[in-house]
């Protein structure tokens, strides 16, 4: 007998999936990365950043520009299709310019920066500057001289500026017209960090600033109107409930008007109900979506978390887990969970925090959302705080055991005298 069990007629189980792909016309246009013809709301900064770059069409050097907003109001997508039509007009008038987009946030240093604005500009008989080992001058006179040599206007763009290690390599940049004989460079900063500029150096700060490109929140209506747009692309007809658009707007509108929020919101509720067969997706799934999008938030703040933070959130889960066992309901105070913590420090020799210091630190976890610590009255026993996990995760207990301090404890059960049972 073969191991394998014959193909029966449910075989060919990609074919199937790739025949129908549920409701979806086109998966790519609801993803981040996607580039619509329109972008609705942002009419005045595209015109405002094609007004500073148009000298460059003319050959001349356009002033460099600060932009910023908050995550997720367009800066990055009004640039690249600003950068994209300056491109084509630049071919369709014969004007040389080149326009170079970076992402600090990636490229965070300033030998990677240069080295990286110099790869635009290698053709094969340029040498080529090495991953490491050049002194930053030397770097730096070398994309100079390639710079030149190539000619024509160059649009820089920086984005997430803030993420950049340093401001050397911006000093340098924003004054390289300076030393440039044929070409000429302008600088287009981005950030989400208000108060980037204030740290900068004056002098950056002044020649990055010469213009200001301000990137307000989108409100509810705006988000619908962006999000209608990406389903008339993504989805077939008719396979959204009327009031999903509306919802997921709102949500992502109290976020703080970010349209990434609300673009994923609606992919992720379209894709699980696609997963489950279903023809319509309906506002149930926008819930189960943000509460995802929620989820996997949690997740990413507890893997930052300090290791002291992470033992004391390991009190809360073990607590909570012997709770569970012995289904009791599970919420402890403050003096149950240093016992646990204490504890745990003994078992990894880890320095142990005063009480007062783990009760700040139980409110510092109680804003980030993870756990909630309600402050209750115990009549003339004083007040303590009724603390447990917001959420329910067998994913938080995966998440600190890949602290190098639970190697220690992986055999480890609250003991009874910890807190009584
Ligand atoms: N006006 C708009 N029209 C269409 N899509 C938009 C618009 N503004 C933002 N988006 C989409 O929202 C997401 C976030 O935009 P992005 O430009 O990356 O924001 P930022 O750079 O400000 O954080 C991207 O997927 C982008 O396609
Ligand atoms: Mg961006």
């Amino acid at each position: 007998m073969s191991f394998f069990p014959a193909k029966t007629v449910n075989s060919d189980i990609f074919g199937k999936l790739l025949k129908s792909d549920g409701f979806f016309i086109d998966r790519e246009a609801m993803r981040p990365s996607y580039m619509p013809n329109i972008l609705p709301h942002r009419e005045e900064q595209i015109n405002e950043l094609a007004t500073i770059l148009v000298p460059a069409l003319r050959g001349e050097t356009p002033s460099n520009v600060f932009m910023y907003g908050k995550t997720g109001t367009g800066k990055t997508i009004v640039t690249k299709y600003v950068g994209e039509e300056l491109l084509k007009k630049g071919e369709e008038v014969g004007k040389h310019v080149n326009f170079v987009y970076i992402n600090c946030e990636v490229v965070d240093t300033q030998y990677r920066l240069l080295q990286n604005i110099a790869n635009h500009f290698i053709n094969e008989w340029s040498e080529r500057i090495p991953f490491t080992g050049w002194p930053t001058d030397e770097v730096f006179a070398k994309l100079q001289k390639m710079i030149d040599k190539n000619g024509g206007v160059t649009v820089i763009i920086l984005d997430e500026i803030d993420k950049l290690k340093g401001d050397e390599a911006l000093y340098n940049l924003s004054r390289v017209n300076t030393q440039l004989s044929k070409a000429k460079v302008s600088i287009v900063g981005i950030s989400n960090d208000l108060k980037f500029t204030e740290f900068l150096d004056p002098r950056v700060k002044s020649s990055l600033g010469e213009e200001n490109l301000i990137f307000p929140p989108y409100d509810a209506s705006q988000l619908q109107d962006i999000l209608k747009q990406r389903v008339k692309i993504a989805l077939k007809p008719h396979s959204i409930d009327d009031d999903v658009i509306p919802l997921c707007s709102a949500l992502a509108a109290q976020e703080h008007g970010d349209a990434r929020r609300a673009l994923d919101l609606l992919r992720m509720a379209a894709e699980i109900a696609d997963r489950q067969g279903l023809i319509k997706v309906t506002k149930k799934f926008v819930r189960i979506a943000q509460n995802k999008i929620e989820l996997d938030r949690i997740n990413e703040v507890v893997r930052t978390l300090p290791t002291q933070s992470k033992l004391i959130l390991l009190a809360i889960l073990l607590q909570e887990e012997h709770d569970k066992k012995s289904n009791s309901p599970s919420t402890m105070t403050t003096g149950e969970v240093y016992e646990i913590y204490k504890d745990l420090c003994k078992k990894t020799r880890t320095d142990s925090l005063t009480q007062r210091r783990i009760a700040d630190l139980i409110s510092e976890l109680d804003m980030l959302g993870i756990i909630t610590a309600r402050v209750i009255s115990k009549g003339r026993y004083g007040r303590t705080r009724e603390i447990k996990l917001s959420n329910p995760s067998d994913e938080l207990f995966d998440i600190v055991k890949e602290d190098p301090v639970y190697g220690e404890l992986s055999n480890y059960k609250v003991r009874s005298q910890t807190r009584l049972l």
